[in-house]
């Protein structure tokens, strides 16, 4: 891949000081990205859909300086518990990004969905940093609409690599595959070509544990190196990939539930046959999988499920059964979600800029 669409190249002296907010959301992977290598790069191909409602939105302000700095905000309260990652971040993108160590620089953000709801906010979190910081790249560079999203789905790679497919809606593949042009490993790529019934697919995903994850996904993910079933599972996620896209154009749903079904639960398998072997998911994710397939043999709802690495449980569904399923989840469902929540999402459209001003 040749990546000097992503060198900084300045044209224009740099703003004194200013602000970029930006917004993105969070994506369900239907084929999974699971296991890695340095730095960031998947060891399979993925595919997600965008989400609409679970959102960050990222403030960046910044002013000159000799020395760089940066402050973290969460919901208007400074928050040290990201510095880390941040950090880390910064260090990974300074070579690509070298105009942000000029300045000074405060980062405010907040999520759409609760605090610990168990719902990952690196992908919506990442994105939206990733995205504010080439929206300046923009102001004082020649690069096009097109490429500042390419840059901040690689910066945001580099951050949380499931984040690089959140700029993209509605659907977004990340990795390397022969057969899909453009399909790469640095960066995420939009697809668009979806069958209708999908523009508007609704994701409700049901809390089921809000607790913080005994295995991280980065351990998870590093845990397929010397997995006895990775070669196999690279191979299966890549037909899969294949065969989702054709699904997403056709809209054939049946075999759409039968694939991210069979990704979802695999996704888990690799984690109980990892050495050492771990479970993520909780009772409760395990009685709604077994409701959903009763309420979906009794009803013509085609109702499925998808798991990230956490015991929460995405309900995909086509818009028209909405009704069903809420009553569905408020009748059966309810009673497996801590403090009875779920949270109502469907397919979007991915990130953009609400506000930048500078002097
Ligand atoms: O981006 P990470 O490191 O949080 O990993 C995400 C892994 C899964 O959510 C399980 C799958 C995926 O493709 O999003």
């Amino acid at each position: 891949m040749n990546l000097d669409k992503l060198k900084y190249k300045p044209v224009k002296i740099l703003p004194n000081l200013g602000e970029i907010t930006s917004v993105s959301p969070s994506n369900i992977a239907l084929v999974k990205y699971w296991g890695k290598k340095p730095v960031q790069i998947p060891t399979n191909p993925s595919i997600s859909f965008t989400l609409k409602n679970c959102h960050t939105q990222t403030s960046i302000s910044f002013k000159k300086s000799n020395s760089f700095t940066f402050d973290f905000y969460i919901d208007g309260k400074p928050d040290t518990s990201f510095i880390p990652k941040i950090d880390s971040f910064f260090n990974r993108i300074k070579d690509f990004t070298p105009f942000l160590f000029k300045y000074q620089i405060q980062i405010n953000t907040k999520n759409t969905f609760p605090h610990s709801s168990g719902i990952a906010s690196s992908a919506s979190g990442f994105s939206a940093l990733s995205l504010a910081i080439t929206q300046l790249e923009q102001k004082i560079t020649d690069i096009s609409n097109e490429d500042k999203f390419l840059k901040a789905s690689y910066l945001s790679r580099l951050g949380s690599g499931s984040a690089s497919r959140s700029l993209y809606g509605p659907c977004a593949i990340w990795g390397h595959h022969e057969d899909i042009n453009n399909s790469n490993n640095e960066f995420a790529i939009p697809h668009q070509d979806i069958h209708s019934v999908f523009k508007n697919y609704q994701d409700t995903i049901l809390i089921i544990d809000k607790g913080v994850k005994k295995v991280s996904s980065t351990d998870g993910h590093n845990l397929m190196h010397d997995h006895p079933f990775s070669k196999e599972r690279f191979s299966q996620a890549k037909k899969n990939l294949k065969e989702t896209i054709s699904i997403l154009k056709k809209g054939n749903l049946e075999k759409f539930i039968a694939v991210t079904e069979s990704e979802a639960l695999t996704l888990h398998a690799m984690m109980m046959t990892s050495n050492p072997y771990f479970i993520l998911m909780k009772e409760g994710t395990l009685s709604v999988i077994e409701k959903v397939w009763e309420f979906r043999k009794s009803s013509d709802v085609p109702l499925s499920f998808t798991l990230d690495a956490g015991a929460n449980v995405h309900l995909l569904y086509p818009e028209k059964y909405k009704q069903s399923v809420l009553n569905f989840i408020e009748m059966e469902l309810i009673v497996y979600c801590e403090n009875q929540q779920y949270i109502c999402d469907e397919v979007g459209s991915g990130a953009n800029i609400i506000k930048e001003n500078y002097a």
